[in-house]
This record gives C-alpha cells, sequence and structure tokens, in this order.
C-alpha cells in the first residue's frame, strides 16, 4: 500500500508538466498574432505551404506551430497539410468583430512578458514589480518611453471593451442620468455606445492626457456627438474637475491597491453631488463566471500595479472607506459585474 502511495500518479505529473511549460501555448498564440496567420486564412482550409509564402515562414516550422495551435483549437488540421479557421482563431483576424489579436500582442510584448517570472517576489514583497524593472510605473512608461507599445495597449482595451461595453450599454439603468463620466475611459468606446443608444444623455471622457488624445473621432471636436462629449485628460486620483450624475470606471480600480483606489474613489465623491451614482465595472474575484481567468488577471494587476481583482466585500468596504454608500451588484451578459455606490 504505502509503495502504491510513493508512486508518482503519471497524470497528474503529465498535468503539472503541461501547466509548467503552458507558457509555450502562450508563445504560440503569440507567434500566431505577430506573423499574422489568421488573416491569410479564408474560409476554406489553406496548405501550409500558401500560408508560409503568405506570412513569409519556414514551412516546416509553420507547420509544427499550426500543429501546436491545433491541439487548443486555435486553427483545424484539415488534413493533408492543410489547416482552416475555428472561433478562437477567426478572433486573431485584424478584422474581426471584437478582434482580439491587439490583446495577444499586448500580453506577449517584452514589457507585459517580463513581470512574469518574478512573480514569487511578488508574492514575497506583496509588491508590483514593474517599477523595479522599468524604474517608472507601467503608465509613464507607455507614454514617455514605448508609443508603439501604448498604442497596442490602448487598442487592445478598446478592442477588449467591444463585448464588455455592449454588456454595459444593455445593463446599465440610465433612465435618471443627464451627463454620464468614463473615468479611465480609454478611447471612449463605452462611452460612445452610451451616448449612440440614448439621445438625451451628455457625457465626460476623463483619462491620461495622451491617452484622450486618441479619443474615438466621434466624440473629438468635429465628430458626431462632440456636441455631447467633453473630454477630459488628467489623473482622476488627483482630482476629478466636473460633475456628473454616473461615474462609471471600468477595469480602472483593478490596477491599483487599495490607498490608490480609494484616491480615485475619494477625488469623485469630493467633486460630485449627493445622490450622484458610482459604478466600478470588474470581474468579481469571488464571482466570476470566467474565475480562471479572473484569477491570473489578479496576479498581472499585482505584478504591474501593485492592484489585484476584488471580492463584493473588497468594494463594499472601499466605498464606505469613501464616503460612498455601497448600493448592489448586477451581472452582466459577459465576465464584468456592475457593482454600485451612491455619493452619501
Ligand atoms: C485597463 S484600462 C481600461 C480602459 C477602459 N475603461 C476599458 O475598459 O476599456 C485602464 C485605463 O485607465 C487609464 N488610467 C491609468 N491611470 C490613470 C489615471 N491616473 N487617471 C485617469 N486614467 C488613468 C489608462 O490610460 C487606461 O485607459
Amino acid at each position: 500500500m504505502a509503495d502504491v502511495e510513493q508512486r508518482p500518479n503519471a497524470r497528474a505529473a503529465m498535468r503539472l508538466h503541461e501547466l509548467a511549460n503552458s507558457l509555450g501555448v502562450a508563445a504560440a498564440v503569440q507567434a500566431a498574432a505577430q506573423l499574422g496567420i489568421a488573416d491569410s486564412l479564408g474560409e476554406q482550409p489553406v496548405p501550409v505551404a500558401d500560408l508560409a509564402r503568405a506570412v513569409g515562414a519556414d514551412e516546416g516550422v509553420l507547420h509544427r506551430l499550426m500543429r501546436a495551435l491545433a491541439h487548443h483549437g486555435v486553427f483545424r488540421d484539415a488534413g493533408q497539410h492543410r489547416y482552416a479557421h475555428t472561433e478562437l482563431s477567426r478572433l486573431l483576424r485584424t478584422d474581426a468583430p471584437g478582434s482580439r489579436r491587439d490583446m495577444v500582442l499586448l500580453a506577449g510584448m517584452p514589457w507585459a512578458w517580463e513581470v512574469w517570472p518574478r512573480l514569487g517576489d511578488a508574492v514575497r514583497t506583496g509588491k508590483a514589480v514593474f517599477p523595479a524593472i522599468y524604474g517608472k510605473d507601467q503608465f509613464r512608461y507607455l507614454s514617455e518611453d514605448a508609443p508603439d507599445a501604448a498604442a497596442v495597449f490602448n487598442r487592445a482595451m478598446t478592442n477588449g471593451s467591444v463585448i464588455t461595453g455592449r454588456a454595459v450599454a444593455d445593463t446599465l439603468d440610465v433612465a435618471d442620468v443627464r451627463t454620464v463620466a468614463d473615468i479611465g475611459g480609454g478611447h471612449g468606446l463605452v462611452l460612445r455606445h452610451l451616448l449612440e443608444r440614448h439621445q438625451r444623455l451628455s457625457g465626460v471622457l476623463m483619462d491620461l492626457p495622451s491617452v484622450v488624445a486618441g479619443a474615438e473621432a466621434a466624440l473629438r471636436p468635429g465628430g458626431g456627438l462632440a456636441g455631447r462629449c467633453r473630454i477630459v485628460g488628467g489623473d482622476c486620483r488627483a482630482e476629478v474637475p466636473f460633475v456628473a450624475d454616473l461615474y462609471l470606471l471600468k477595469h480602472v480600480l483593478h490596477m491599483w491597491d487599495d490607498d490608490q483606489a480609494a484616491a480615485a474613489l475619494s477625488a469623485i465623491a469630493r467633486s460630485a453631488p449627493s445622490g450622484a451614482r458610482v459604478v466600478v465595472v470588474e470581474q468579481l474575484v469571488d464571482a466570476s463566471p470566467e474565475p480562471g481567468i479572473a484569477a491570473v488577471i489578479d496576479l498581472l494587476m499585482l505584478l504591474n500595479m501593485g492592484g489585484k481583482e476584488r471580492t463584493r466585500d473588497d468594494f463594499a468596504a472601499l466605498f464606505e472607506r469613501c464616503g460612498l454608500r455601497p448600493a448592489g451588484v448586477t451581472a452582466t451578459p459577459s465576465m464584468v459585474h456592475l457593482i454600485e455606490a451612491v455619493v452619501r
């Protein structure tokens, strides 16, 4: 009996081996995105030789890459050295609605990749590792040193918001709202959805100056929605210099530890009228329909910015600390929840 207990379980050992090498799967998906393989495939299966010519790759090695990807449902082996699209690989197309290509490229950029081997350090110290590697925080690095990476980041955020942004617009009750402010709203995709859907709404888009400079054309001066939209560049942890009925923070607070997140919520509480609504849009780490990815993003937030994914109770405590009254949590048809509070 003792002998059986000591014998390694072959399946468990293999699973651990697979997990330890899963960075290879991530790298394979990123290589596919970098090479633009998905854009070279149409509706019909394509021979690897043709794909190799189209993307400028070594045919034999491309075949090995496609085989590795097909094991994970990214492309399909159609036999006779041909590959076809799957639901997953179509999302790597540049022109796919809700394309994930930039999100994949983002995950594989050196600055995003290099933090992972230092996870053990971050677990020991409880602190981000990005500033130690780059000498500044992630957003200063992107705006000051890496404009190309910043462009990928901002496009990835916008594309990532195609599904969640629509889910927010579908779920958020704005019946009594005249002005909605999207704080850390990136290029303003979610705000544009809301303004297009509700003709009587006005909006404010706030983000860092370098980010709002690239705001959606419809929101910028001269754009179709410009008359109903104000654009503000600034640090929302220092000041929120306008008044709205509803303040949206989508995937913003999770970048920060509790002190930084509280600084942003307190800045809103200082300028907002009593009764204004604050709606945080994030995945709840204790109630996510996708708990695996929520747990991984939680670690990535720690590594990059010292941030974290939060539970319902974490948000309630944060709201109370900033003079906001917790006002309920609503699920959406995507992985994010609307976590709401009211300014006292
Ligand atoms: C994870 S992205 C989310 C973007 C957008 N809300 C979305 O869901 O697609 C976080 C956003 O916060 C912005 N941001 C970072 N620091 C900020 C600050 N101090 N004040 C205002 N915005 C900030 C970033 O530029 C970025 O657009």
